[in-house]
């Protein structure tokens, strides 16, 4: 069922000629105007930028907070781990991720935001569908993960402490990984108290307790006080200058990946690749500005404030909801910033394809394309009747049906005057998901910057907080 796994090194692709073909699009001479700007908003966002973060002064109010850690972080990671081997933050992430898996079957994400969606996203486009169904030897050895403290629902919380109950006299075969810059978010704390208990009344305490809990989170932060009390001896950090929805290459994202067994240093060498494209390409090569072009440009020109990210695959959505979290956080701000919106297709095209084909035209589509599937291809095949007409597809492919509906539905759009681009993935592998997520955090900072926004930060969002808290008689 499955191709055999050859570990590949291929680039991902930007495609959008069709945007300077089509009705609807935008000047070639516009954009190529607009690159010089871009080159130096790149010097200014990957050197200065750093640099600045780097020397921890002067850092004027204006760019304030100044979360750049995200951008060398992967190399230097990769550089300790090359060093110090167990020593090393990933050299212990691998450890405490394989410790975990020999001691439990199953692991409990608690975190929500930034906290919660990069593992998501790996998860979902790394591991095989249906992964927690599977049973362990099909996981090779690795724990089932699922994912709480992103809401206060009960109903789903109550579910899931419902599926970890073990028979009577069992002990739970479960542990936490809670994730929590701040330490203090409600919806993460709550439910860390609810699956704690779970684990206490399931006879776990002392040491035993301590070591089922690994907390990710700042230095000093309610968390961190919490995991001295209940004596977890290992621990996390989240990077300082690493803003929530940039931590997805620290051990936000890694610790996660390494308990579901992924290639964590390929997601990292992914991502140093993409830095160095991003730093060292020649602005008309470089996809990270190309892509700031076309996206800045369709919105001022063409008034595409909405962007729909088209995930051609299913194991993309949380993807696609990670970049909506990173575009929507970081630019919608000061009543600007475009509106990213996830379609996950063929299934949306059945929901959302009309209004994209001729409803308002305030959208500009990138479609992402994995190029490579990872199992063989199924045939349409045959079953002994023909009343449904497919036997004239019998020898038809789902991945060529698949192929047939991107070139069909991207020629309707085209016709339409809704020429969009093409992000395409060679496979859904870690090394592509690394170019991926720093490809999109690189071109979020950079048009931030080019809209005069500070694309750290996330002022709105304490609105909330401060008024779900004074409503709970909290201080
Ligand atoms: O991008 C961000 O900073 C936010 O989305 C946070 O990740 C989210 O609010 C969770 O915060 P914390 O990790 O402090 O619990």
């Amino acid at each position: 069922m499955t191709k055999q796994r050859r570990h590949r090194q291929d680039p991902i692709k930007l495609d959008f000629e069709e945007l300077f073909s089509s009705p609807g699009g935008i000047a070639r001479d516009d954009y190529e105007a607009l690159l010089p700007r871009l080159a130096s908003l790149r010097d200014e966002v990957g050197r200065h930028d750093v640099e600045l973060w780097e020397s921890g002064h002067d850092i004027p109010p204006e760019k304030r907070p100044l979360d750049a850690g995200f951008i060398p972080l992967p190399e230097r990671l990769l550089a300790d781990y090359e060093t110090q081997r167990s020593d090393s933050e990933l050299g212990r992430i691998l450890q405490v991720a394989s410790e975990l898996s020999e001691r439990v079957d199953r692991v409990v994400l608690l975190g929500i935001g930034g906290s919660y969606m990069g593992a998501r996203a790996l998860m979902d486009a790394c591991c095989p569908p249906y992964y927690n169904e599977l049973p362990r030897g099909e996981r090779a050895g690795r724990p089932r993960l699922y994912f709480e403290g992103n809401n206060v629902d009960n109903d789903a919380t109550t579910g899931l402490l419902h599926l970890l109950q073990m028979p009577a006299g069992s002990t739970p075969d479960w542990a936490i990984i809670v994730i929590s810059k701040s330490g203090g978010t409600l919806e993460t704390a709550v439910a860390l108290r609810q699956f704690v208990r779970a684990l206490q009344e399931g006879g776990i305490d002392g040491e035993e307790l301590g070591r089922r809990i690994v907390p990710v989170t700042g230095p000093g932060s309610k968390l961190s006080r919490l995991a001295d009390a209940l004596g977890c001896p290992y621990r996390f950090p989240v990077p300082e200058g690493v803003g929530g929805r940039f931590s997805v290459l620290s051990a936000v994202g890694l610790l996660p990946a390494a308990v579901l067994g992924l290639d964590i240093v390929a997601l990292l060498q992914g991502a140093v690749a993409m830095n160095r494209r991003f730093l060292e390409t020649d602005p008309a090569e470089n996809p990270v500005l190309q892509y700031v072009a076309i996206g800045h440009l369709m919105e001022q020109q063409r008034g595409a404030t909405i962007r729909v990210t088209n995930v051609w695959s299913k194991a993309l959505e949380s993807l696609g909801l990670w970049y909506d979290q990173l575009l929507a956080e970081s630019l919608g701000k000061e009543g600007i910033g475009a509106t990213p919106l996830t379609a996950v297709n063929t299934r949306d095209l059945h929901s959302r394809a009309q209004q994209h084909q001729e409803g308002r035209p305030d959208k500009f589509h990138t479609h992402v394309v994995v190029e490579n599937w990872r199992t063989d291809p199924l045939e349409v095949g045959t079953i002994g009747t023909n009343e449904d007409g497919l036997d004239a597809l019998s020898t038809v492919t789902l991945p060529q049906i698949m192929a047939a509906a991107i070139d069909g539905t991207r020629e309707a759009y085209r016709e339409a005057g809704r020429p969009g681009c093409v992000l395409r993935l060679p496979e859904l592998r870690e090394y592509t998901l690394g170019q991926v997520f720093q490809f999109w955090m690189l071109a979020t900072v950079v048009e931030g910057r080019l809209l005069g926004i500070n694309p750290y930060g996330q002022p709105g969002v304490e609105a909330y907080k401060r008024n779900m808290n004074r409503i709970l008689g909290r201080s």
